[in-house]
């Protein structure tokens, strides 16, 4: 799952996001799309040059590729680590709060157990953090939010599943790059005090962090920029013993995405930075496959031509030698 030069690519997307994508290319997303993508995606020939692992949603840990195995078998047999969204998405700290809170702890140790005989051997759990009004729901999601995602991990390592902890500060807003490193600052300090609590061995844990960048509503940072904040905050926060931190797209376009992760490892270089810094990318490594794809067979061979192209040029960012 960390390997130099690779990264981890994100189909993890819930029923309505992936509705949301496909509405995009005109398509309607049923049970037989959603497999028909998410075949294209793992049937992608050579992706393990430059992917390690594949985070799915629960539903694809049963779909079958052409030959009949289950999607996170032909993955494996490739080289590829198949791992799964184990979260069942956010909900309002209070009735009008823009901030919140991620469901799914109760049960999760059985749904665990479940996924590891499916196939899967990493998780993946969601927070979202929104920069802006400090008041008590913000500070609940800080604290609460920290206690949830490092109690996902502990169930994991029961379960012998590597956990991604992904708290993602979201772009949504209009804050200077400032703004976001102080939010994100705090949440790190926060959830890595919590894994120390829960009694994780952060040795066998993946973090999947936002880079640091202004509000959406801002505009653009150059990508050094980008590349200090989010150096100077994780310097600040993720032990050395957390063998990688694989970041999120959040939004940016896969060109900014992959502009952005060879500038990080770029300046990395200059302090020898204990960590792999890769991604693992949704939006930036899918985006142009769905645009060539539009749902049709014959353009399968073009999307996944897409696909090895976007992964190829983010692995080249992870070892520092992309160039546009
Ligand atoms: P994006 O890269 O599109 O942000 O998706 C990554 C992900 O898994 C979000 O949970």
């Amino acid at each position: 799952m960390v390997q130099s030069g690779k990264g981890i690519l994100a189909a993890d997307e819930s029923l309505p996001t992936i509705a949301r994508r496909f509405a995009g290319i005109g398509l309607e997303s049923s049970e037989q799309t959603r497999r028909d993508y998410r075949a294209l995606l793992a049937e992608t020939d050579d992706l393990e040059r430059h992917v390690s692992g594949v985070i799915l949603f629960e539903e694809t840990l049963d779909h079958k590729v052409s030959d009949g195995q289950t999607i996170p078998h032909a993955l494996q047999a490739r080289g590829i680590v198949p791992g799964v969204k184990v979260d069942k998405g956010t909900i309002p700290v209070s009735p009008s709060s823009v901030h919140k809170l991620t469901q799914g702890l109760d049960g999760l140790a059985e749904r665990l157990s479940g996924y590891r005989e499916q196939g899967a051997r990493f998780a993946k759990w969601r927070n979202v953090y929104r920069v802006g009004a400090s008041d008590a729901d913000y500070k609940v999601t800080v604290n609460m939010g920290a206690e949830i995602l490092a109690r996902y991990a502990a169930l994991c390592h029961q379960q012998d599943l590597v956990p991604i902890v992904e708290p993602e500060v979201l772009m949504d807003g209009a804050h200077e790059i400032e703004h976001c490193a102080a939010v994100t600052l705090e949440v790190q300090h926060a959830v890595f005090q919590a894994l120390y609590r829960h009694n994780v061995d952060l040795r066998y844990i993946v973090l999947k962090p936002n880079m640091i960048l202004p509000g959406e509503g801002v505009g653009k940072a150059s990508p050094d920029r980008v590349a200090e904040a989010t150096l100077q905050v994780l310097m600040q926060t993720v032990p050395a013993a957390v063998p990688s931190i694989n970041f999120l797209s959040g939004g940016q376009t896969d060109l900014e995405a992959t502009a952005n992760l060879q500038a990080i490892n770029q300046a990395a270089r200059s302090f020898t930075a204990p960590w792999l810094l890769s991604f693992s990318y949704g939006r930036a490594l899918q985006a142009p496959v769905l645009k060539a794809w539009q749902g049709r067979p014959e353009n399968v061979a073009v999307a996944k031509a897409e696909l090895l192209h976007r992964a190829a040029m983010n692995g080249g960012a992870v070892a520092g030698d992309y160039s546009a």
